[in-house]
């Protein structure tokens, strides 16, 4: 239950949370390969982590290519990466898509909205490259970030709801009927897909991997407000969040990471969970997300997502870790 001496892959590396869970990855004594998007984004988080740690940078590996909306590139990314095996992979990246229209990306030939691509293929994509490549430890704890807006947030973010799974497909696809584009619950339903991705994979992986969805809760004075009009954003994280922390409503990004390395240590969150904060907060002692919206056990749910991802980025080759059981 201590990351002394293990690897950790952490996606997303250079920015807000990543940045503060790589830093505290380190202190307790483990390593860190930063995956990030470029490669000067990730040496310059190396010099970053390395002197903020206090550590030796032979415990750190930086590598660029881990662009969540480019399989192609994660996988070259991955095949290119020095001979360490990986104990624990943290699927971080992502975030909000900030734009007045619903994105959409191609993907092998699959459209996939942008927030669902960025969040959660591109989670696929990288734990995929990484079985192919055979670079997990057997026992790998896979650990992907969650978000309250998964089951929604009173007064933030709409609560995701579709009729059934056809609607679901459409979102999926970025097809949005009348419903007009908000980004930050478009956001709440790539973290719900990525707990269909996490359950999903569980059954899968039953034996071989353990599998965690995450969220720490609601944080501030990270790069989440990008994209915003600068005014908003300014307002945002001098004054909102300040204030928010103080009520004990957000937390910052050390804070977040405590949490987050005490997941990817294995001393919160067992095979299977879905954590995050109590219903109608954003902020709070970690609870199973699973009575707060029924859709995050809905097995069709959970196949049209798994297909999708495997359309866009390819299948998981989990005949390779049954192998390694074996
Ligand atoms: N902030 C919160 O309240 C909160 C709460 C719960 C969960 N989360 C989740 O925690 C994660 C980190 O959030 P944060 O608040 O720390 O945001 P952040 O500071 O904006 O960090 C986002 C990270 O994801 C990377 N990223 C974004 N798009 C990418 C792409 N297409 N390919 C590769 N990397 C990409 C960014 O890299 P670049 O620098 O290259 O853009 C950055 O390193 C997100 O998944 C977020 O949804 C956040």
């Amino acid at each position: 239950m201590s990351l002394d001496g293990r690897w950790v892959l952490i996606t997303g590396a250079n920015g807000g949370l990543g940045l503060a869970t790589s830093i505290r990855v380190l202190k307790e004594g483990g390593a860190v390969v930063l995956a990030c998007r470029t490669a000067a984004k990730a040496d310059a988080t190396r010099d970053l982590v390395v002197a903020a740690a206090g550590v030796n940078s032979d415990r750190v590996v930086a590598v660029g290519g881990f662009d969540m909306l480019d399989p192609a590139g994660i996988e070259a990314a991955t095949a290119a990466l020095p001979p360490v095996s990986i104990d624990v992979v943290f699927l971080q990246a992502g975030g909000w898509v900030w734009a007045d229209e619903v994105q959409t990306v191609a993907l092998n030939g699959a459209t996939v909205e942008q927030t669902v691509a960025k969040n959660v293929v591109g989670a696929h994509a990288t734990l995929r490259a990484l079985m192919a490549a055979g670079r997990l430890s057997p026992g790998a704890r896979v650990v992907i970030i969650g978000g309250e807006g998964a089951r929604g947030v009173p007064g933030a973010i709409r609560k995701p709801a579709f009729s059934d799974v056809r609607d679901f497909e459409r979102h999926l696809a970025g097809v949005r009927g009348d419903t007009p584009y908000v980004p930050i619950d478009a956001l709440g339903v790539a973290k719900l897909c990525a707990a269909l991705w996490a359950q999903h994979l569980a059954k899968r992986v039953q034996g071989s991997l353990e599998v965690v969805w995450f969220s720490p809760g609601l944080i501030g004075g990270t790069g989440g407000t990008a994209g915003m009009p600068a005014w908003k954003e300014l307002l945002f994280q001098r004054v909102a969040f300040p204030i928010l922390v103080a009520l004990g409503k957000a937390q910052w990004p050390e804070s977040a990471a405590e949490k987050c390395v005490d997941c990817l240590a294995g001393r919160v969150g067992r095979h299977g969970d879905l954590l995050g904060a109590p219903e109608g907060t954003a902020l709070g002692p970690l609870t199973d997300q699973r009575p707060m919206n029924r859709r995050f056990t809905d097995e069709d749910f959970q196949r049209v997502l798994w297909r999708r991802c495997e359309a866009a980025a390819g299948s998981m080759p989990l005949e390779t870790m049954d192998r390694d059981i074996a």
